[in-house]
């Protein structure tokens, strides 16, 4: 684009997104701490789907302190089903930063915001555009395919050159004042009219500075992803039972989920033409210390995790001897508490299944007859 069109463009953009920018819960104010934590989930997560994290998220800890003092479960608690879970770990780091270092008060700086566990470029730009209107630019998905789009960027975004290039238009499109809000009609715009399919160039304020747009290449610029290669593998979870309670497990640092609780879980052989009982007890006493006897299978969920397709096989099982193991953190848990541990998504689901047939076999005289049930997520 030429530089001397950026200043109709702005007002171009600007004026659209008066009209047409989505009243969302983070736009309604500059307080960096919403926004901070909007921009956190609004990471690899729907907007649909933040809405109603963001919310609860603010009345439980409606400043950064109060995140600060608060138990990593608890956050911990809250994200859960939003995924990718080290940004909540990261956002407790940086809110006790920020009430240690900066006394609370959220930095302005961007090579401070940046130092900040979980902050990013993107990230710290768009905390000192919206927040403090600072002449900060932004890239983030949205954004990326738009300048893309508008320079006629057709190498990869993602290697040195296009990276270069992308945040060099990002700053340089930005007016002296009001970056924040030129900087959120420019995602605004990535968002809902630059979409990856089929953009609607026709409505687009600003289609008449776009190369893309001129030249028809939409269906190529950007380059696309190469795309992930898709492993399947095959896990049980075991719902371990001593009494009427059964045995949850704290997730290490060093395995996704980490912080969040869950039954005893573990790769089994990916399509095995039989299943391998002894191998699930062996690996159950090795993990946790404990001889068990098998129940049956009561759920097989099918769900995704980066670049696995998982299939969950859950079973229930009884303890009958052993000690556990003291090296991790065991709890022996009744279903009526399950609520209140952070668990992950499969593991919940698991647990409903727990507590759904605890309640059938109340209700039905044939004690342990379950059914079979498939999720897909
Ligand atoms: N995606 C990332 N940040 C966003 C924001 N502030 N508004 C809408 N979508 C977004």
């Amino acid at each position: 684009m030429n530089p001397a069109d950026y200043s109709s463009f702005r007002r171009k953009l600007i004026d659209w997104y008066v009209d047409r920018g989505r009243d969302l819960p983070w736009r309604r104010n500059h307080d960096p701490y919403q926004i901070w934590i909007s921009e956190i989930m609004l990471q690899q997560t729907t907007v649909a789907a933040v809405i109603p994290y963001f919310e609860r998220f603010l009345t439980q800890f409606p400043t950064v302190a109060d995140l600060a003092t608060a138990e990593e479960s608890e956050i911990l608690k809250l994200w859960e089903g939003l995924g990718y879970y080290s940004r909540a770990r990261n956002i407790h780091r940086a809110a006790k930063v920020i009430v240690e270092q900066y006394s609370g008060v959220f930095p302005t700086e961007l090579d401070a915001l940046q130092s900040l566990p979980g902050i990013g470029r993107y990230t710290a730009g768009a905390i000192a555009s919206f927040a403090f209107d600072q002449r900060a630019p932004i890239v983030e998905a949205n954004t990326l395919r738009l300048y893309c789009r508008l320079i006629g960027y057709d190498g990869d975004p993602r290697s040195r050159d296009g990276q270069e290039r992308l945040w060099r238009f990002a700053e340089d499109v930005l007016p002296q004042k009001g970056s924040g809000r030129l900087n959120q009609a420019l995602m605004e715009l990535g968002a809902t009219v630059c979409s990856v399919r089929e953009p609607d160039c026709e409505s687009c304020p600003v289609h008449s500075y776009c190369q893309t747009f001129r030249e028809g290449t939409q269906a190529t610029i950007p380059q696309p992803k190469p795309k992930t290669v898709i492993t399947e593998t095959t896990e049980v979870s075991i719902g371990i039972r001593m009494g009427s309670k059964f045995l949850l497990r704290k997730r290490t640092s060093n395995e996704r989920w980490a912080g969040l609780w869950d039954f005893v879980r573990f790769e089994i052989e990916h399509a095995a033409s039989t299943f391998d009982s002894a191998f699930v007890v062996g690996s159950v006493l090795d993990r946790t210390g404990l001889s068990i006897i098998m129940g049956p299978q009561i759920a097989v969920f099918k769900h995704s995790v980066t670049r696995y397709r998982i299939t969950l096989k859950c079973f229930t099982a009884d303890r009958v001897k052993g000690r556990l193991k003291a090296n991790e953190e065991w709890q022996w848990v009744q279903p009526a508490d399950f609520n209140g541990y952070p668990l992950s998504v499969t593991a919940r689901q698991f647990a409903e299944q727990l507590k759904q047939q605890l309640v059938n076999d109340h209700e039905t005289p044939k004690a342990g007859k379950t059914k079979k049930r498939s999720l897909e997520h």
